[in-house]
């Protein structure tokens, strides 16, 4: 139930700095390939928000201990072949990647367990898994018959497969290579554009023969896995409502402190590049294959752009804000190929187009995308998160720069991946 309404006003300035927690997609693996490895796991800046904490739960039911403190997670993990029968229904809460991901690993073990998560992931479809772990010998039910959640998976003996998805979803890869660690012979996943590549990155250090040429990730079994430290790069889909409102609101200058920078999720850096955004990287590292960066960024006059084909994965949960960027900047902005958005959290083309027609801005919906005619000032008004997080933080920066009072319906929704966001945002803001 959406409960807290956030009011949220015009900007002055922004001014200062702010440190990311930690990235969402590395925080899940590291609860997951942690449990499976040999040994205790610790885990540093491991966020703290509702859909990580839905993998620890669901883990913690598998039968491992894992120990969760503000400083670090340990995960007491148990092998490949430690998980134990759970004795209730794994709740995924509203996570994809929990979901996708454990359905994977589930497929394998020598028990039947039951997924589920809230209303949204119960519409989220899970046919793009339910196919390819079926075709390695998987048994996977839809309970209610519409490809969704909940699921019923009755493990088996795998084989592997050479998979063409015809979507580039990391959590589909992710899922087909997790199966693909308890199968008889060579697991291959080849995507039509390159997703997220944290699983290839992580499951290679926690020691299984993972291998990545061009768009296929191959994996070849027979390889225990043996606990790591984990030290989790800030969330550059975070850092992007920061980036996004010091380039908007006006004088600002923030600097954005230990942002992921993986390539296989910097589209949003490239985009504001071409927008003609006014940033620097500064003290770049890579540690454990992921590479950080702080990024000190200044308000900046944007134009419209073009964005669609291989650079959508890399930036699809950045979408949402890049359209309030959009809204914001001179001339049009066309996204196509991303029709992905419409089985997000909430259907993300509705919600953003909705949401910025109600702040008076010039959008239409397409098939696989919207065109934005940037550039008009926009005005305060009552926005639905339809609780979908990045909604809610998008227009939370939008509200930064528009004309009068913004009100985010469901605004509490930003625990999933962001609890502290709304104080963050204020510590930035001069008065
Ligand atoms: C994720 C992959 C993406 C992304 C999601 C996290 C992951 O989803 O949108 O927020 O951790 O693998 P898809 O794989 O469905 O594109």
């Amino acid at each position: 139930m959406q409960t807290t309404t956030i009011t949220i006003k015009k900007a002055k300035r922004l001014h200062g700095e702010i440190s990311i927690p930690g990235d969402k997609s590395i925080s899940h693996r590291a609860v997951m390939f942690g449990s499976l490895a040999r040994g205790t796991t610790e885990v540093t800046n491991f966020l703290q928000g509702a859909d990580c904490l839905s993998t620890i739960d669901c883990f913690r039911r598998l039968g491992i201990e894992i120990e969760n403190t503000p400083e670090r997670i340990l995960v007491h993990g148990k092998g490949l072949h430690g998980l134990t029968a759970p004795s209730d229904i794994l709740d995924a809460g509203n996570s994809g990647t929990t979901t996708r991901l454990i359905s994977g690993i589930l497929s394998a073990q020598p028990f039947v367990s039951t997924l589920t998560g809230d209303a949204s992931i119960q519409k989220r479809p899970m046919k793009r898994i339910m196919e390819p772990l079926s075709m390695m010998g998987a048994k996977i039910e839809s309970l209610s018959g519409n490809g969704c959640a909940p699921l019923k998976i009755t493990g088996q003996p795998l084989h592997g497969i050479h998979y063409h998805s015809t979507v580039a979803s990391a959590q589909v890869k992710s899922a087909i290579l997790l199966a693909g660690l308890y199968a008889e012979g060579q697991t291959m996943v080849t995507e039509p554009a390159l997703s997220r590549n944290h699983t290839e990155i992580m499951l290679k250090g926690f020691g299984a023969d993972v291998k990545s040429q061009d768009k296929t990730a191959i994996l070849t079994p027979g390889h225990d896995l043996y606990a790591q430290k984990v030290e989790v790069p800030g969330d550059i889909s975070s850092a992007a409502y920061f980036l996004s409102a010091a380039l908007l609101v006006p004088d600002s200058e923030v600097l954005v402190k230990n942002v992921g920078i993986n390539p296989t999720r910097d589209g949003i850096l490239r985009v504001i590049r071409d927008m003609g955004g006014n940033f620097e990287l500064l003290n770049e590292k890579t540690s454990a294959g992921e590479k950080t960066a702080d990024i000190l960024i200044r308000t900046s006059s944007l134009h419209g752009v073009e964005i669609g084909g291989e650079i959508i994965p890399t930036l699809i949960d950045e979408l949402p804000v890049i359209a309030v960027l959009a809204a914001y900047a001179n001339g049009r902005t066309v996204i196509r190929d991303a029709a992905e958005l419409k089985v997000k959290e909430s259907n993300r083309i509705d919600t953003v187009v909705t949401a910025l027609k109600a702040m008076g801005c010039d959008i239409v919906a397409t098939d696989d995308g919207m065109i934005i005619e940037g550039g008009r000032p926009l005005h305060g008004a009552v926005i639905d998160s339809h609780a979908d997080h990045r909604i809610a933080m998008s227009f939370a920066v939008a509200a930064l720069v528009a004309d009068g009072e913004t009100q985010i319906l469901g605004g509490e929704c930003v625990n999933i991946s962001y609890p502290a966001f709304y104080r963050d945002l204020k510590n930035l803001i001069c008065p």
